[in-house]
């Protein structure tokens, strides 16, 4: 708690200011903000911290749980991608290279932890290095995203025991951040800048309004309505915004689902990654070592990352579940685990694993992969939603969400107002 606080007020730029807003069940409190971000992990937080910045505007930041960033946001890799895996065109490339870039100034200007450990992904036959040699040619050509091969006695010199029998890559700008003091940071310069959070309040019902008539216009030209509840079978309250943002992650589909006609529906798929903590001291690994991503895999394998202390960890794997709260570590996976990081550091005390704790991808597919290159890859969704007014709907924000963050905010600024917005865009420095 005191590490937490300690982030936050490093990073913001008056300490005065700290407030944590509630809407209490006694009063139906009618707020009425220009902007309202469902969703207080890392996205929504970057969202609304961007928009908090026009001037004459006022942001409310809805979350369900008692704390900002307690679900995906704090379930994942922290691992700040070089954005190699997703294609040419994709969003996820696109985002993720801008929301890199962004993400590092931002570490950078506020001091949150990070560090730029760089990456090898290694390839253990030919098929690997195929694998290898694409992901090679599309950020050589492609994405200008830097990669370098290692060559094999760098390999046996400097690999730290680490098995690349059919060669690695290196990316040298990816990193690792805390994720934590990310979020701190966000809710602390956005809470400067008059944004308020509205802590353990989960949305039950939405409703966009119009004016009604023959010409009745779009609905959300006036404005939106959330309800909002005080927890299990609390009091409602309602929030009025006159735009909507849907930022919540393993509940935007749900909130999307409170918006739509039945027949747009849409349902969600999870995919859960189990991570595993290790306890001995040898190896020593400085960087972090994926293995070639597997074709139709939900994830990128399970790798090897480190926390800022130096720990290792493992993780995640791919473990399709039904319920979104399934979250306990699943430890009869853990031999299966070994296996895989067996193949790629064979010196792995097995007996030091254990499982750790997990995090649920928000997949738009059944089986969807991580992968641009297979046919059940799915992009972010990231867009104005045709036929409303004021909707701005984010879904299947899974990997790499946490380093696309502030690149989706400002996106998500574009969508709403247009490409005007130079004059907030150099506060990032
Ligand atoms: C296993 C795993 C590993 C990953 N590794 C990486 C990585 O290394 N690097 C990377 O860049 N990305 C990684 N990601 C992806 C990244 O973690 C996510 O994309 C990112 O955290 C998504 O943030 P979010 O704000 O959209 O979602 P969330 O963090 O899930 O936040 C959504 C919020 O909305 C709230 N909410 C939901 N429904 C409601 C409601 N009805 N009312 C009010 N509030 C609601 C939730 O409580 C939650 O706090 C990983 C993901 C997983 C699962
Ligand atoms: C854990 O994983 C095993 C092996 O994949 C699977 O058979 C089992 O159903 C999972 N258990 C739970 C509780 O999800």
């Amino acid at each position: 708690m005191l590490a937490r606080r300690a982030a936050r007020l490093a990073c913001s730029s008056s300490n005065s200011h700290v407030q944590v807003s509630h809407f209490s069940s006694t009063a139906a409190v009618k707020a009425d903000f220009t902007h309202a971000v469902i969703g207080g992990g890392v996205v929504g937080l970057a969202i609304a911290r961007h928009l908090s910045r026009h001037s004459s505007s006022s942001t409310v930041l809805i979350e369900r749980h008692p704390a900002v960033g307690t679900e995906t946001s704090s379930r994942n890799s922290e691992v700040i991608h070089a954005g190699i895996y997703y294609g040419k065109s994709s969003l996820k490339t696109k985002l993720c290279i801008r929301g890199r870039n962004l993400l590092y100034e931002l570490c950078e200007a506020h001091g949150v932890a990070h560090r730029r450990t760089g990456k090898w992904l290694v390839a253990q036959n030919a098929a690997q290095r195929e694998g290898l040699e694409k992901i090679y040619a599309l950020c050589r050509d492609e994405i200008g995203v830097p990669v370098r091969w290692v060559n094999q006695k760098e390999i046996e010199e400097n690999g730290e025991g680490v098995r690349a029998e059919a060669g690695a890559l290196e990316s040298p700008t990816t990193g690792i951040v805390d994720s934590h003091g990310l979020m701190l940071c966000l809710q602390g310069l956005f809470e400067d800048a008059g944004g308020v959070v509205a802590l353990g309040s989960p949305v039950k019902a939405i409703r966009a309004l119009s004016s009604g008539g023959p010409s009745s216009s779009k609905p959300g030209s006036s404005g939106w309505e959330i309800d909002v509840s005080d927890g299990p079978g609390g009091d409602i309250s309602t929030i009025t915004a006159e735009t909507l943002i849907n930022a919540a992650g393993l509940g935007a589909v749900s909130i999307h689902n409170m918006i739509v006609p039945p027949s747009q529906h849409k349902q969600l798929f999870y995919a859960k990654g189990n991570y595993f903590s290790y306890s001995a001291s040898r190896p020593k690994i400085s960087r972090l070592i994926y293995p070639a991503p597997e074709p139709g895999a939900g994830g990128l394998g399970t790798h090897l990352t480190l926390d800022l202390a130096g720990r290792i960890r493992f993780g995640p794997d791919v473990e399709w579940v039904d319920d979104p709260n399934d979250l306990t570590p699943n430890a009869s996976r853990l031999d299966q685990a070994v296996a895989e990081i067996k193949k790629y550091l064979p010196g792995v005390d097995a007996g030091a694993l254990v499982p750790d704790y997990a995090g649920i991808r928000p997949k738009l597919a059944p089986k969807g992969a991580a992968l641009a290159t297979d046919k059940n890859f799915n992009d972010f969704i990231v867009r104005k939603e045709e036929g409303y007014e004021g909707w701005v709907n984010l879904l299947g924000i899974e990997s790499p969400g946490l380093t696309s963050s502030l690149a989706i905010a400002e996106m998500v600024d574009q969508l709403l107002y247009g490409s005007q917005t130079g004059t907030v865009e150099s506060v990032h420095a």
